[in-house]
Parts: C-alpha cells; sequence; structure tokens
C-alpha cells in the first residue's frame, strides 16, 4: 500500500516537472492519465471526464487532442462528447473562473476562496451568471500543486489565491470586454 501511494507521488512530481510542450501542465496530468489508460479508445469517456475536470469544459482544441492521443477518429470524440449531457463544450459565460479544489489546494484554503466566489456572483460551482458574465467551475487538481492554492482564470493559471485576490481577479474578469477566446 505504502510502496503504491509512494509510486504514485513520484508519478505525480514527475508529471509536475516534465515541461508539456503546451506549457500547461493540465496537459501533463491529462498525458498521464491517458498514459495510465493505456491510451486505450475504450476509455474514451474517462479521459473525456478527466479533461473537464482539468479543464472545466472541453473545447474543440482538447477534443482533437484526445482523438489524436486515442488513435480515434474526431468524429467519434465529438459524438461522445456531444451526447452526454454532463460533457460541456464550452463554458457558457462569457469569461470562466476554474478553482482547484484538489488536495494541495484545499488544505490551504480553496474552500474559501470558493465560498468567496459563490458569495460575490451568486452562482455555485457549474453555474453561469444570469447576465451570461461568468461560468465558476472547479476542478479536482490542475497541476499546480506547487502554487496552491490555484485558480485559473480564462486559461491563464494564478499562484496561490486568497479570497481576496480571486475576488479582485473575478472583479477584473466582470470589468473586461468579453474573452474573444470563445
Ligand atoms: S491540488 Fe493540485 S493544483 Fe490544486
Amino acid at each position: 500500500m505504502l510502496l503504491t501511494e509512494a509510486h504514485r507521488k513520484l508519478e505525480r512530481k514527475k508529471a509536475a516537472a516534465t515541461p508539456h510542450p503546451s506549457g500547461d501542465k493540465r496537459l501533463v496530468i491529462l498525458d498521464t492519465f491517458m498514459k495510465r489508460q493505456q491510451f486505450r479508445g475504450a476509455a474514451l469517456i474517462e479521459v473525456l471526464h478527466k479533461a473537464q475536470e482539468l479543464f472545466g469544459f472541453l473545447d474543440d482544441g482538447l477534443l482533437l487532442y484526445i482523438a489524436k492521443s486515442l488513435k480515434l477518429p474526431p468524429s467519434r470524440v465529438y459524438g461522445v462528447a456531444t451526447f452526454y449531457h454532463f460533457f460541456s463544450l464550452k463554458p457558457q459565460g462569457e469569461h470562466n473562473c476554474v478553482v482547484c479544489l484538489g488536495t494541495a489546494c484545499y488544505v490551504k484554503g480553496a474552500d474559501k476562496i470558493m465560498a468567496a466566489l459563490e458569495k460575490r456572483t451568486g452562482i455555485k460551482s457549474g453555474e453561469t451568471t444570469p447576465d451570461n458574465k461568468l461560468s465558476l467551475v472547479t476542478a479536482r487538481c490542475i497541476g499546480a500543486c506547487g502554487i496552491a492554492p490555484a485558480v485559473v482564470y480564462d486559461g491563464t493559471v494564478s499562484a496561490k489565491q486568497t479570497p481576496d485576490s480571486a475576488l479582485a481577479a473575478v472583479e477584473k474578469l466582470l470589468a473586461a470586454p468579453c474573452n474573444s477566446k470563445t
């Protein structure tokens, strides 16, 4: 048991230390997850779940990346992602904020960040403000434990967040013009 946990820790460390060509640590975690599934096409649903957990939603680039990694036709990956209602292909709001609630972030106060954001926006995780300005999403670990607690604002990972810094960042997002990435 101990050995397994030690092995897992080592794997996590290795994943965190290996820079993904894109520079996005979340893709390193996704790669490790797919590797553990031996890149089997049959693991597509699990992989989509993991990707959504890491990114908050599944955009075109991510679906194509998964299709390529699992050697599946993109049409199959799109088909599955659009068939199940629990997968979302884009954040509904103009802006999105993903709060990591993984262990490392949680012990450093991510729950308080989430509570502050929920109070400020009046929405819960997975919801979008009525004016469609902001979607609030939670993730389990985005691969940035060394800078916990981490929050991703419109795709940019921010380190060592506090309720105050998160509220300030969200105010900035709400004041910003429409997110051009979506
Ligand atoms: S728990 Fe790993 S980045 Fe939050």
